[in-house]
């Protein structure tokens, strides 16, 4: 009985015990979104290099940004991975998967040019599970093998094992890192990367990520669980809540299982009226779309992903999971006051499922007080069109201009929604769920000139070999927005919309918008194209977490011939063996496609 009391009580957050184990929880949510954290540089300056900046006094639109300057300086990160619990929005008993003790992860900072070193310690127990992280929207010129792709670039890092990125920071702005092991990243396994460069628009402040993402209180396993059962009751699987830099407080009534839920907390944003301030937005959710926008105030977007834009004005900014806009911001009083509301609206009518689909931070103007909370209403009111689109492809001239060539091939993708004959409800393209081996990663097998991937159509490997640019064109024959993300690339996006394209006419065809992830309508096509500029095997696919554990997945071979002119790291081999040894003696429990 008295347990019983002690369990109601922690529901309510009025157990002295209880709130200090939500308080522990809660603390591990990082600085970022904090009267205390600090605002971001232009550049580092540690290290510094002779004449002030690495880059030098350049042009920004005569500067190819994905030709980094070699500044001889490295970055350098320890990483130790582990189970933890997390109340990020006040609700106890979510087992997460922390980054030193950390929610989300410590930021990861660089200048353009930099090498990022960062030594991953894999202390997954309880269960253990192999772990590898990705670098999302890096180019890994010559580096293909720090991918952090598991099956693809590496086998997973084994737990009690320990590994090296070694990368440059080869382009520059906002991005993040990610678990690509399963849906780890949906347990928390995920923080900002920003990589200082040249910029091309002036700003007084950097306030540095902020990263949108809805929240799942139930384990990622146990929803990946869900989601392969064959049982169809099972397959939706709603997000809980929704996180700005990891602050959003739950409605505890909402709690009807028993578990402790306590006070959560706003993330917290103190500007001055008059000055100009940069956000850098990160959709780092698992699932859900993001709208974001703040009462009373005009947005203007001056880049998207890794790719500098002509600034434009808005009032909302549309982000799908993976993507990326830098964000320039004059704040002004909404009717006299001086304390607003910042929004993160997952659209949840069309585009996903979220039960509490709005997350909310505060922004405390000049002399407001710390304490005060908003009464500011959503102005403008955030659109719901239900088409689940990326802005208009017209809207993003990049800064930097780039001559679309004639592509040597022209490749058309399939995306469809099926149930299989034991009943999994999987993606395919043209008709083929992935599948991972984790034991013999395709990079390898490339540099060995092994092609038996020929003979495992589950590992969905589309060569191109030595085609010089390859353009794809795809049709989502399902009902869900995909936002699609290419790895060692950028790409241009020629084509999104509803009808089919016909075939020849491309957006913008001077300087058509490039970036790494693009959010393909539900039902719609879009056309994207690469240059063959970098020799590997290279992951395209869905970043909706749940979408790639049902096999939403392909990896673009390119020019592997020349992958074994790279040197391929001693680490490489004795990670494998190390993941073989494991898997050997251990029960991998790979229920979804493995990434
Ligand atoms: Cu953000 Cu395949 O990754
Ligand atoms: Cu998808």
């Amino acid at each position: 009985m008295k347990g019983l009391l002690a369990i109601a009580a922690c529901a309510l957050g009025t157990s002295a015990s209880c709130a200090s184990r939500i308080e522990d929880a809660h603390n591990r949510t990082f600085s970022l979104g904090t009267l205390q954290a600090a605002r971001l540089p232009k550049f580092l300056t540690n290290n510094p290099l002779p004449g002030g900046t690495p880059w030098g006094k350049v042009d920004p639109a005569t500067v190819n940004p994905k030709n980094p300057p070699t500044t001889g300086v490295t970055r350098k990160y320890d990483f130790t991975i582990s189970r933890g619990e997390l109340a990020p929005d006040g609700y106890l008993k979510k087992s997460g998967i922390l980054i030193n003790g950390q929610f989300p992860g410590p930021t990861i900072e660089a200048n353009w040019g930099d090498m990022i070193e960062v030594n991953v310690h894999n202390n997954i127990s309880g269960p253990s599970e192999g772990t590898a992280l990705h670098w999302h929207g890096l180019l890994q010129k010559g580096s293909a093998w720090y991918d952090g792709v598991p099956s693809v670039s590496q086998c997973p890092i084994a737990p009690g094992a320990s590994f090296k990125y070694t990368f440059q920071a080869d382009v520059f702005g906002s991005s993040w890192y990610h678990s690509h092991y399963s849906a780890q990243a949906a347990g928390g396994l995920f923080g900002p990367l920003v990589v200082y460069g040249p910029s091309h628009v002036d700003y007084d402040e950097d306030v540095g990520p902020i990263m949108l993402a809805d929240w799942f209180h139930k384990d990622y396993f146990d929803i990946v669980k869900n989601i392969m059962s064959t049982n169809s009751t099972l397959w939706a699987n709603p997000s809980d809540n929704t996180l700005i830099n990891g602050r959003n407080p739950y409605n505890c009534s909402l709690v009807t299982n028993g578990n402790p839920c306590g006070a959560g907390s706003y993330s917290t944003f103190k500007f001055t009226t008059g000055k100009t301030y940069k956000l850098r937005l990160i959709n780092s959710g698992a699932a859900g779309m993001q709208y974001f926008s703040i009462d009373g105030q005009t947005l203007q977007i001056v880049a998207i992903d890794l790719t500098d834009i002509k600034p434009y004005n808005t009032s909302i900014v549309t982000l799908g999971v993976g993507q990326r806009s830098d964000v320039l911001f004059t704040p002004k009083a909404v009717n006299g006051t001086k304390a607003i509301w910042m929004r993160t609206l997952q659209s949840g009518k069309y585009c996903q499922r979220a039960a509490n689909p709005k997350g909310q931070a505060i922004i405390l103007l000049d002399d407001a007080k710390n304490t005060t909370i908003p009464t500011t209403t959503a102005y403008p009111p955030p659109v719901d069109d239900g088409t689940c689109k990326n802005d208009p492809l017209e809207d993003s001239v990049p800064y930097y201009a780039e001559t679309l060539p004639e592509p040597s091939v022209t490749y058309q993708i399939t995306v469809n929604s099926i149930v299989n004959s034991t009943g999994h409800e999987l993606y395919t393209m043209n008709g083929s769920p992935f599948k991972a081996d984790y034991n013999s990663p395709l990079l390898e097998l490339a540099y060995e000139k092994n092609t038996s991937y020929t003979e495992h159509p589950e590992w969905n490997v589309l060569n191109f070999g030595t085609n010089s640019s390859v353009r794809i064109v795809i049709w989502n024959n399902s009902s869900g927005p995909h936002p699609m993300h290419i790895h060692g690339h950028d790409m241009w996006m020629l084509y999104d919309g509803s009808d089919k394209w016909d075939g020849t006419t491309v957006v913008n065809p001077q300087n058509p918008q490039r970036r790494d992830t693009h959010n393909l309508r539900p039902n719609g096509w879009m056309v994207m194209q690469y240059n063959t500029d970098n020799p590997g095997v290279w992951p395209f696919h869905c970043h909706i977490a749940w979408h790639l554990s049902m096999g939403m997945y392909v990896n673009l071979m390119e020019r592997s011939e020349e992958v074994d002119q790279s040197v391929i790291p001693g680490v490489m081999a004795q990670t494998c063996d190390a993941w073989n040894e494991y898997s050997s003696t251990h029960v991998v429990d790979q229920i979804d496609s493995g990434l």
